[in-house]
């Protein structure tokens, strides 16, 4: 029986605060975990940027990665270590690359999910390359704006078909709306959205791994409270169809870590954006939700680090498309079916076994940190790094309240259990 370690590698950027959690729990955990005839004991480190031999061994053997759709070294880094070193990461890379909202809209659609209608439109304005002129004297069919707006019906959203972080998107009321956004609009290829409106409820379904969290979003509120406080906010069977379609697609897609929005108007759930495969995990807009982000996280990568559970390097959807494919079966079995897909994917028995026997004091090691003045001054330098001066200490406090309100539920339901 040996003692070995697992390296699990942080891919950050400008991170600050989940980090110095995920890291602080993680060493107040002091695992030692027997597995398989060895004793697994998790180291965790931040990776750096550096020069790299493409023959070099990987030392990690899982890595969070939240930096590489957009710093393309340590994407590279990451690849590689997949298809040569057997690394397991957070989010396939190939994916987060090349599954842009677009293909996740037209997947999902295919597998029966109520998105709203949705155009692409060739964009008002072009690189010039010796190419261009050519082909779009030759193919481009001159097109009416105003009666594809009309089609789809106003409101709709104009929004990038590649879209995050809210860029370029507006809501568009009317004709003349519709044009001068267009006009404004440039080289950026656009989707014409119908609106879900009027909605009557707005969810986020955060998933990592096989775990998944619901949240009530205001998309009015400022930054701070659009994650909402609320609490039982849709029945049993609502919260399972939601989950399920987090999970479907983050298994179709390799994300590991997403967040599917989904809007509610007359019943039904209509999926809006789900390709964001970098969510947002700051205490700043998360509040009380960041402890089960934190949580969520380490149980997944340490479960991934001690099984050393294989990266699938195909997304392999032939599974979804045959489900999808069966004619009379009513969508809602459908949708059982392809989380079932995701769930022995994810292995979510496995999982919860593991966490069951492995990671049984995790809930209460995390559960006192959070109560930690180290805790509160991760959430300090967050907010320091995000406010103006004058307003640190009070937006430090209330995230911290907001944390303190969330330990004070979970010991009120133990208590009460
Ligand atoms: N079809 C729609 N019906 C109603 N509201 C919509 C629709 N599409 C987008 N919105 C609104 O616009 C916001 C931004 O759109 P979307 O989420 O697609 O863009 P994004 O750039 O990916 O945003 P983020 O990065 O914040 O997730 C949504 O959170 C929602 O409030
Ligand atoms: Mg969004």
């Amino acid at each position: 029986m040996a003692t070995v370690t697992r390296k699990i590698g942080l891919s950050l950027g400008a991170d600050i605060c989940w980090p110095i959690c995920y890291e602080n729990i993680l060493e107040h955990l002091k695992l030692a975990v027997p597995w398989q005839g060895d004793t697994v004991g998790i180291e965790v480190e931040r990776v750096t940027i550096e020069p790299f031999d493409l023959r070099q061994p990987c030392k990690y053997d899982v890595v969070l990665d939240r930096l590489t759709h957009w710093y393309h070294t340590s994407r590279e880094w990451i690849k590689k270590s997949i298809v040569m070193d057997g690394l397991y990461v957070l989010n396939n890379p190939w994916a987060v690359q090349s599954m842009e909202k677009h293909t996740s809209y037209a997947a999902m659609m295919h597998l029966g999910m109520p998105i709203p209608e949705t155009w692409m439109v060739p964009p008002k304005a072009y690189d010039v390359t010796p190419d261009h002129a050519p082909t779009l004297k030759k193919y481009a069919k001159l097109f009416d704006l105003g009666t594809v707006g009309n089609r789809i019906g106003y409101p709709l959203f104009m929004k990038p078909y590649d879209g995050g972080g809210w860029r370029a998107v507006s809501r568009i009321g009317d004709e003349a709306t519709l044009r001068k956004k267009y006009e404004e609009s440039g080289k950026t290829v656009m989707h014409l959205q119908a609106a879900v409106n009027p909605f009557d409820s707005f969810v986020r379904c955060i998933g990592l791994g096989p775990q998944t969290h619901l949240v009530k979003y205001d998309p009015d509120a400022p930054l701070h409270d659009r994650y909402t406080q609320a609490t039982n906010f849709v029945s049993e069977d609502e919260a399972t169809l939601l989950r399920d379609t987090c999970l479907t697609i983050n298994a179709f897609f390799g994300w590991d870590f997403n967040s599917c929005e989904s809007l509610r108007k007359d019943g039904t759930w209509y999926p809006i954006d789900f390709a964001n495969p970098c969510p947002d995990s700051q205490v700043t807009s998360l509040h009380r939700h960041f402890p089960w982000m934190v949580k969520a996280n380490l149980k997944w990568s340490i479960f991934c680090a001690v099984t050393k559970k294989p990266f699938r390097k195909n997304l392999d959807w032939e599974p979804f498309y045959k489900i999808a494919a069966e004619r009379d079966r009513p969508y809602r079995e459908k949708l059982s079916a392809y989380a079932a897909v995701a769930a022995e994917r994810f292995e979510t028995a496995r999982f919860e076994a593991f966490c069951a026997t492995h990671l049984a004091h995790l809930d209460e090691v995390a559960w006192e940190f959070f109560g930690t003045q180290t805790a509160k001054s991760a959430f300090r330098d967050k907010v320091t790094a995000l406010y103006p001066k004058h307003e640190v200490e009070q937006f430090t406090e209330l995230f911290w309240n907001r944390v303190q309100a969330w330990r004070a539920d979970e010991r009120g339901a133990k208590v009460g259990a």
